[in-house]
């Protein structure tokens, strides 16, 4: 990096950016120089060791981002307001062949389908198994109010612990799958359970966390549900899963951790990563996003980082570095008490149980488990809209 280049930035140029993965090898118009910087006219270097460890640089992104990206927060709390991802796409036809999909015209997030194909391809070659069926991806607002009529419908209750209010389910951002198994008369929903616990192993090397557990149904107010796998990335599914932690307990967590004061993670023994929150600026349309000067492309000194919105009130920063601070100390992630097993599901329900209580329940749903209605099981693509589901 040429330090005395650097300083001849003096304003920040919005980035006009999809906060799904914004990587710091893009143009150098992209970003500016710390405006303290500038002013001082002196190297980087200097202003090093009176401002900050690291000089940062700023890129600007739009307040309305903060409902896009791998870390948005969709809950009853946390109303997908965005509804445009512009990702989705159809999963039939971007697919591998070690699984299969329950209607032809069922779409996701690209990004999470090249999870599930990276997935469901080691799956199948360890262990053979291809039967393994995405019965649920993304929904529209009207879908998803139509499950959860029907759950109020048959069950009673005034409100659902199976089926997300429309507008607050993780489905509509294209980022979560519920499978099921094709096992060509009753489809039960996945479970923990026999060479299928590999998948819960090893989702968060793909980036995929189980959602609800019967260890955060207390923080999630679901009921657990062993089929629901959401998209983070590999870096924050590793972290929530070592943690043992819900994403809403995570995301709450990172908030702690600031530019000046960020979270290491050891991911890898190769890879090292630098995480941090920076909120929303309330008062513009738009927000400055500090990164780390060596996040600009220039004369090679590169740290690819990635910007995601909370969903709520900030962004999440993540950068890759290449080394970790000689301090470095993991116990954050044994801080909430959890280890890894615990984000599996107990074993209290039987898979009849599961696929039963959301085919009863779901309506919609209760079509997508129950493919056997349509006896079309092998032939994805003939899963068309004809059947109902
Ligand atoms: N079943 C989950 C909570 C949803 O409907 O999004
Ligand atoms: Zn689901």
């Amino acid at each position: 990096m040429n330090k005395r280049a650097m300083t001849g930035f003096s304003s920040a140029i919005m980035l006009a950016f999809s906060l799904m993965l914004t990587s710091c090898s893009g143009s150098q118009s992209d970003a500016g120089e710390n405006s303290e910087t500038a002013e001082t006219e002196a190297p980087v270097t200097e202003v090093t060791e009176a401002v900050t460890e690291v000089p940062s640089v700023y890129v600007e992104v739009q307040n309305s981002d903060i409902h896009r990206g791998d870390l948005i927060l969709v809950n009853r709390d946390n109303e997908y307001s965005d509804g445009s991802n512009p990702n989705i796409v159809n999963i039939y036809e971007n697919k591998s062949d070690s699984y299969k999909v329950d209607r032809s015209y069922m779409e996701l997030d690209k990004t999470m389908i090249e999870a599930i194909n990276s997935m469901l391809d080691d799956f199948a070659a360890k262990t053979g198994i291809t039967n393994i069926l995405c019965n649920s991806g993304y929904r529209s607002y009207d879908e998803q109010k139509q499950m959860y009529d029907e759950d109020l419908e048959n069950t009673g209750l005034l409100e659902s612990d199976l089926v997300a209010p429309p507008g607050h389910s993780e489905h509509h951002t294209g980022l979560a799958m519920d499978f099921a198994i094709d096992d060509g008369y009753e489809y039960p929903a996945l479970r923990n359970e026999g060479e299928y616990s590999w998948i819960y192993s090893n989702a968060a090397k793909y980036g995929l966390i189980l959602r609800y557990t019967e260890q955060n149904k207390h923080i999630t107010k679901y009921r657990a549900e062993s089929w629901h796998f959401r998209y983070v990335g590999p870096v924050h599914a590793s972290m929530i899963y070592r943690m043992g932690v819900a994403l809403e307990q995570y995301e709450g967590f990172i908030k702690d951790f600031q530019y000046d004061n960020p979270l290491e993670y050891k991911y890898s023994d190769t890879e090292f990563y630098r995480i941090y929150y920076v909120p929303m600026d309330m008062t513009s349309e738009k927000t400055s996003i500090p990164i780390p000067y060596e996040c600009l492309n220039n004369n090679g000194a590169e740290w690819p980082y990635t910007v995601s919105g909370n969903n709520s009130d900030g962004f999440i920063v993540t950068v890759k570095i290449p080394e970790l601070s000689p301090d470095y100390d993991e116990t954050f992630l044994y801080m909430f008490g959890a280890g890894a097993e615990t984000v599996m599901p107990s074993d209290d329900y039987s898979s009849e149980d599961i696929s039963s209580s959301e085919d009863e329940t779901t309506g919609e749903d209760a079509g997508e488990d129950s493919q056997d209605e349509s006896g079309d099981a092998e032939n994805e693509a003939g899963n068309d809209e004809d059947t109902g589901w």
